[in-house]
């Protein structure tokens, strides 16, 4: 299972990421540009101190003189920080004055009209040199001066430079993740107040969640929990309603069965018992029928369909066998059960053949129960552009505004003969809803009687 992300923590990711990557590009570019200008700026001092040396290379008697008291050359020299140094050289008269040593661009590459900056190493340390072409006179060649110094200076002005820009970067970054970070959170409360709200309701509180309070963006939630709730609360109003009408239903055969019980107690010998003894028989027989009627209706709730997994079901082999355990019954009553298969090829349907056995069982015992003696019951399966089943009987009828309600459970229609409870034709219904199917409610043939008709849907078919 994946764990579950944080919301928080994903806002807070998702927003102070890129700000982290604005800000170290910001100072990237930053550190570089600083870097650049104070660069330069040491670069012109230097420029500078080369020139003004170069000011100080002369000619006297056409030959090119370089002279600069020791006091000068230690001024020149002078840096708390850094070192300097400096180059002399002739084109006439090679090496003139300074450090012999210090490296710099070959003479040769020198521009007259531009320095030259360049960086190297000098007795172990690191340099920035520049050097200039000099040409007194006409005739005098050139001379090239360099000025070389350490990068002591620049180092820690780099590293001024780099504390300057990053620090207050780093503290932006800081403030603003604390400011989404709070804000995060109290935009996150709403959620958890909702949570807690539901965490302090009792199952049996239902009522729908106050929309009030509940941000926009959480409302769709709400409204689902509230739409789950009006449903569960439906569902266990219904469920409640059963078992009371289930109770009351039980009731009376129980409390039959006891005094019948108590009568044959009292009676002195069998023939005086038998009447009681019959009572009992038939209370005992009803609570069987009710309680197996409650059983089937209580398989055949929808929530219940995960236990009976669909199979392919042939509607007419399933109708032909119900139809055969009919027979005795049927023929007891002094009926007929007709059994009408479809035309090839037999219709097959996805379903529970257990409770489509049941349905049929239902719908058949009806026509048993309100068929008129000595009269005719017919099962057919159709398989027209949707598979069906049908049964038919020549009794009473049910007259049209009794339609809907004989599908309400124990609904009985007043002065209907026999001991049913009423649960049938809600067996019917249920069942036939979990197959998708639609039931519908006729007459028999010759506008007399009952037919009743199940049909699937094709998609269903197996
Ligand atoms: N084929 C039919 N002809 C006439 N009336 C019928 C027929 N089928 C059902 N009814 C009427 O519809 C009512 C409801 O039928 P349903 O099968 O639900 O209950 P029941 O037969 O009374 O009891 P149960 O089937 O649970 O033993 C019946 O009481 C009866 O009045
Ligand atoms: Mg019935």
């Amino acid at each position: 299972m994946r764990k579950p992300q944080s919301l928080r923590k994903q806002l807070l990711l998702r927003l102070t990421l890129p700000l982290t990557l604005v800000v170290v590009l910001d100072t990237a570019v930053s550190y570089f540009v600083a870097l650049h200008y104070t660069n330069q700026a040491y670069d012109r001092w230097l420029l500078d101190s080369a020139r003004s040396l170069a000011q100080e290379v002369k000619t006297y008697k056409n030959k090119v003189t370089f002279e600069l008291p020791p006091i000068a050359v230690e001024v020149f020299r002078w840096d708390d920080t850094d070192k300097t140094y400096f180059k002399v050289e002739s084109e006439a008269t090679g090496f003139m004055a300074g450090d012999r040593e210090l490296p710099g661009p070959k003479p040769a590459a020198l521009d007259k009209a531009q320095p030259s900056f360049s960086d190297g190493e000098f007795q172990g340390r690191p340099v920035r040199v520049v050097s200039v072409v000099t040409e007194p006179t006409e005739t005098s060649g050139e001379v090239w001066v360099s000025v070389a110094e350490t990068l002591r200076k620049r180092q820690s002005m780099m590293e001024e430079i780099l504390l300057a820009v990053v620090l207050p970067q780093v503290l932006l970054v800081l403030v603003t993740g604390l400011h989404f970070w709070t804000g995060i959170n109290r935009g996150l409360k709403p959620l958890r107040d909702l949570a807690g709200m539901i965490a302090r309701r009792s199952p049996k509180e239902l009522s729908p969640i106050p929309d009030s309070g509940v941000p926009l963006e959480v409302r769709s939630l709400t409204r689902t929990i509230n739409e789950l709730l009006r449903q569960l609360a439906e569902a266990m109003g219904a469920q409640r309603r059963f078992i009371e009408n289930a109770a009351h239903q039980l009731r009376t055969p129980l409390a039959g069965l006891k005094v019948q019980a108590e009568r044959a107690l009292r009676a002195d010998d069998l023939e005086d018992m038998r009447p009681a003894l019959g009572r009992i028989k038939n209370a005992a027989d009803r609570a069987s029928h009710l309680t197996t009627q409650l059983l089937v209706l209580a398989r055949s709730e929808p929530g219940m369909d995960a236990t009976h997994p669909f199979v392919p079901v042939d509607l007419c082999q399933l109708a032909r066998e119900t139809c055969m355990d009919w027979v005795p019954k049927v023929l007891d009553r002094g009926m007929d059960l007709g059994f009408e298969p479809p035309d090839a090829p037999p219709p097959v349907v996805r379903g529970d053949p257990t409770l489509l056995r049941e349905l049929l069982n239902n719908l058949i015992d009806n026509a048993v129960c309100y068929g008129p003696e000595r009269g005719q019951i017919v099962v057919s399966v159709g398989n027209g552009p949707s598979p069906s089943l049908a049964v038919e009987d020549g009794g009473t009828g049910i007259p049209d505004m009794e339609r809907e309600r004989v599908f309400e459970r124990f609904y009985r229609i007043p002065g209907s003969p026999g001991e049913g409870c009423g649960l049938g034709l809600a067996i019917v219904r249920e069942i036939a809803e979990l197959h998708a199917a639609r039931i519908g409610i006729g007459t028999g043939p010759g506008q007399r009687g009952t037919r009743f008709e199940v049909v699937f849907d094709r998609e269903a078919g197996g």
